[in-house]
């Protein structure tokens, strides 16, 4: 199926809705029945025909049939984030006393849920270093039931080899389910490397404008409909219909804004990576990068974000570069059409910043769809005023 047909046609049955090029937004919590027999018959299994929106909704499916297909997968859900996208997926497929292999430094509510709320419920989780298979061999257990992976990461973006570790888990019987929020199914389609669940964010590439949160899990058709009867109609993280709807919408470009970004991105890298204020680059298609061979055999191309190591003695050097960008927005979160910069010192305590922890000095660009020569010059007159001791 191509990408255009995927985000142009399918799913689209426009001759039950007047022939309305845009999708309607069929904004209903229930659905009435015309006699007993056929409200029994939709009882007996929600997955079938809408019965509750909390379930199932027409506007929803549309956008189910199209993820599902960009991924590749059989089927799809999607969810009002992209935490419960993870959250639904886990929990549908561990119980008391299992064990769960995560990569290490995997977005922040990821970690807490392996690290904290799943604990609590009894479920234990290792935390490995994903760029080595022999890490997850070792990390396995008789009682170990998924391994979740997130490749690239979204900070300093490590991956992991996914043909080799879907090899590892299928041989062991264990579940695989990876974050591929920062490619988006565009640029990487874990299903095809043998991965079993993909999940992504939809508030980054899916949604694209910043103005809506979502989250979709994408599997095989019985994996999909075990997550709708357990955990997805009990959790009720129901995407509504006209966020739903958004997304649609968003998807018509979804080509034309991950390539520019992608290409936007690769731009700055090139000039930034040589820049004598910037002691080191992360970008998974730099030359540079220690995984940049598995990187093209895995990933179609790189995604919109990259960080950087600034060559600076201080914080506030940081905190005078990023305060000088004009181009930029300082936010959390990416995917949307705006450039964004995070640098990690936002997150720690002022008086602990200690300039020789590279990790301190990091400074995260999302690359939206705005001019690249623009921001190339915005980048280029903050360094100026901001980075000047170079001393390190
Ligand atoms: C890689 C990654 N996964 C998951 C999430 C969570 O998505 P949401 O904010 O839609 O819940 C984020 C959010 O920033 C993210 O960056």
């Amino acid at each position: 199926m191509d990408l255009s047909y995927i985000l142009n046609i399918l799913g689209e049955e426009r001759e039950n809705y007047y022939h309305a090029v845009a999708p309607p937004i069929i904004q209903t919590s229930n659905f009435a029945f015309d006699d007993v027999a056929a409200l029994r018959e939709s009882l007996k299994d929600e997955f079938v025909n809408p019965l509750y929106s909390r379930g199932l909704n027409p506007t929803l499916d549309i956008l189910r049939k199209k993820l599902a297909a960009l991924d590749g997968a059989e089927d799809a859900l999607v969810v009002g984030s992209g935490v419960a996208a993870t959250f639904i997926a886990v929990l549908a497929n561990v119980k008391q006393g299992d064990h769960v292999i995560c990569v290490e430094k995997p977005y922040s509510w990821t970690n807490k849920l392996f690290n904290d709320l799943l604990p609590r419920f009894g479920v234990t989780c290792t935390f490995i270093d994903g760029t080595k298979i022999e890490n997850f061999e070792n990390a396995l257990k008789p009682n170990t039931k998924i391994i979740y992976l997130e490749s690239p990461n979204t900070f300093t973006f490590e991956l992991q080899d996914l043909e080799a570790v879907s090899k590892l888990a299928k041989s062991k019987n264990i579940l695989t389910i990876i974050d591929n929020t920062y490619c988006s199914p565009l640029n990487q389609k874990p299903i095809e490397w043998g991965i079993d669940i993909t999940i992504q964010t939809a508030t980054k590439y899916i949604g694209g404008h910043s103005d809506v949160l979502g989250g979709v899990i994408c599997g095989s058709s019985e994996m999909i409909k075990k997550i709708f009867k357990s955990d997805f109609l009990n959790i009720g993280a129901t995407l509504s219909p006209f966020n739903a709807w958004l997304m649609l919408r968003s998807l018509r470009t979804l080509d034309l804004r991950v390539d520019r970004s992608s290409e936007s991105a690769s731009k700055l890298v090139a000039h930034l990576e040589l820049h004598p204020k910037i002691e080191k680059m992360y970008f998974p298609f730099s030359k540079t990068f220690p995984q940049n061979e598995l990187a093209k055999k895995q990933m179609k191309r790189n995604g919109g974000m990259f960080t950087v190591a600034l060559k600076v003695n201080s914080i506030d050097e940081i905190e005078k570069f990023c305060n000088s960008l004009k181009r930029f927005l300082m936010a959390v979160s990416w995917g949307g059409h705006e450039s964004l910069v995070f640098p990690v010192c936002a997150s720690i305590p002022k008086e602990t910043f200690d300039p020789a922890i590279i990790h301190h000095r990091l400074v995260r660009f999302y690359i939206g769809l705005e001019d690249a020569e623009i921001l190339k010059e915005d980048i280029e007159q903050a360094l100026e005023v901001g980075v000047n001791s170079l001393l390190l």
